[in-house]
């Protein structure tokens, strides 16, 4: 990977938890450069360069198995501070020939209160009357420390819940600062990134939006890139850059499957085509998608169905364009984390998404992926440092095959229609009352059952419209947003006053697990 060299880094070696990308977006929060590594990862050439902390994850795995993921113990000789956080302490306390032991009785989930023990650079500033809430998941506990190792904090159920050992500059906590419910916990992570590790802050957009740039001149030259460009975020980001340094020498496609919002499709071309001049072609592609969708029913056939008749069309367009040797894709840094795996257990698929590393292989084009590095957050950040308009760089994620897996059961012309007309309406009252920022991701859904209801004095027999707004940091788990009441009661009364074909409203309630964000 090519993160910018020359910048003091903090490595997060992951051992699996569903946190560890938060971990390292809270370091980038500093301004600090951080990376995930795998421990397969460790074993590669010069790791080490500008390495100035190292964090270790939380994970499933337990110690007190015979056989569990550990780091070589040359790290620790590496007068590079370590912070462990959950697993990652209970690692430090074993390798350290400390005690670890399972404990059903003393397992802690959520919220607990941490007490003060002694003073500690890690914790300076962290206590408010020597206690603090954290928040805890785990069943093993340290019991004995290891050699070396002082106690910093405990609560009532783990009293090793923070140990140093200052002169190795080495350091573990059972909770996890990076969660927004540990009260200050990036008091922790600052001061353990900048008064134990002494990183510069060097990590900033600006200057990382310079050296993508550069480096897609010096990569393409003369050549030709390729975009698919669907108005998101990502892509439009990507086709921004690669604009900025090569100009005319990009092509970006439109495909447009009749399955997006309300008229979102036409706006973001007009935008890209007359607002920055980009070279873009729109496809459309509706009526071949709706025959493909006919009668299908199963969302992963949909997905399926979609994502190749996507690749079908990308292709035949793209040889419109001669001499194209480059395909653009905004492939995110978390999807190139997610790709791999840490312990090398596979977990189960729960959907495929089929806009992660799924364009033409057999193109035979070299790939541009200029946002591989970066976070969500950032690439909405870099847009805005290149001018992307606020309508695009602030929208909430769409799924690739659109609002074919929002219309549940099988897909009509008609059903689109009025999903479209409903998820419009919810969108622009999330905009009118200055919600739609406070939100990760919003959307109707079309349900394929039909209720009886009572418009005027007549009996209706119509669609139920579910909608669904979530609060969430990356997508992979969320909480459905606490509307007023007023604001649904307004909703609800606006759709069905507006849009023919439903006459009930469902609000989603709930959070992700156990639901996913999407219904299908
Ligand atoms: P779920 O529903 O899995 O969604 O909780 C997590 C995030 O992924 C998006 N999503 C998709 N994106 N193709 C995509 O490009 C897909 O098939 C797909 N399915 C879900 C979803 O909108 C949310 O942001």
């Amino acid at each position: 990977m090519n993160l910018s060299l020359n910048k003091d880094k903090i490595i997060i070696i992951d051992f699996g938890s569903q946190v560890t990308k938060l971990i390292a977006r809270r370091v980038r929060e500093q301004n600090v450069l951080s990376e995930i590594l795998t421990l397969k990862d460790l074993k590669k050439n010069n790791i080490f360069q500008n390495v100035k902390g190292i964090i270790l994850s939380g994970g499933p795995s337990t110690v007190t198995n015979s056989l569990f993921p550990k780091i070589p113990n040359e790290i620790f000789n590496l007068s590079i501070p370590i912070l462990g956080i959950c697993y990652g302490l209970q690692l430090i306390a074993k390798q350290f020939k400390g005690k670890v032991k399972s404990n059903i009785k003393k397992r802690e989930f959520g919220r607990a209160i941490l007490m003060k023990k002694k003073n500690s650079l890690l914790t300076k500033n962290f206590f408010n009357k020597n206690k603090s809430v954290v928040w805890m998941s785990h069943q093993d506990s340290v019991y004995q420390l290891p050699a070396g190792f002082t106690k910093v904090a405990s609560t009532t159920q783990s009293e090793m819940t923070i140990i140093e050992n200052v002169k190795k500059r080495i350091y573990g906590i059972q909770f996890h600062p990076e969660v927004t419910h540990t009260t200050n916990g990036n008091i922790i992570l600052k001061n353990f990134i900048f008064n134990i590790c002494k990183a510069k802050k060097q990590w900033k957009l600006k200057s990382e939006k310079k050296r993508i740039i550069k480096e897609i001149k010096q990569k393409v030259k003369k050549d030709k890139v390729i975009c698919a460009l669907s108005g998101g975020v990502d892509s439009s980001v990507v086709a921004l850059l690669i604009h900025k340094a090569i100009g005319k020498n990009l092509k970006c496609i439109m495909v447009d499957t009749g399955l997006m919002r309300k008229d979102e499709f036409k706006t973001s071309y007009k935008i890209f085509k007359n607002k920055y001049k980009l070279n873009v072609k729109i496809i459309n592609a509706s009526t071949i998608y709706f025959k493909k969708l006919k009668n299908i029913v199963d969302p992963e056939k949909k997905r399926k169905i979609i994502g190749n008749l996507f690749i079908k069309i990308f292709e035949k367009e793209a040889k419109v364009f001669r001499n194209v040797k480059f395909l653009a894709q905004g492939t995110l840094y978390p999807d190139i984390i997610e790709s791999r795996s840490v312990t090398g257990s596979k977990t189960s698929k729960i959907k495929s998404h089929h806009n992660v590393g799924g364009l033409p292989k057999k193109m035979n084009l070299k790939l541009i992926e200029p946002l591989k590095e970066f976070f969500k957050d950032e690439v909405r950040k870099l847009g805005n440092s290149i001018g992307l308009v606020k309508s695009i760089s602030k929208k909430h994620p769409f799924p690739g095959p659109g609002l074919a897996i929002r219309i549940i059961g099988n897909i009509t012309i008609e059903k689109v229609k009025i999903l479209q007309e409903a998820d419009s309406i919810f969108i622009q009252e999330l905009i009118k009352n200055n919600l739609y920022d406070k939100i990760w991701q919003a959307y109707a859904a079309l349900l394929p059952v039909k209720t009886v209801g009572v418009m005027g004095d007549s009996r209706t027999y119509e669609y139920i419209c579910l909608i669904r707004a979530v609060i969430s940091d990356d997508g992979m788990t969320a909480d459905y947003f606490n509307f007023p009441k007023e604001f649904l009661d307004e909703i609800s009364n606006k759709i069905i006053n507006s849009v023919k074909g439903v006459n009930r409203v469902v609000y989603d309630i709930t959070s992700k697990p156990p639901s996913t964000i999407e219904l299908e």
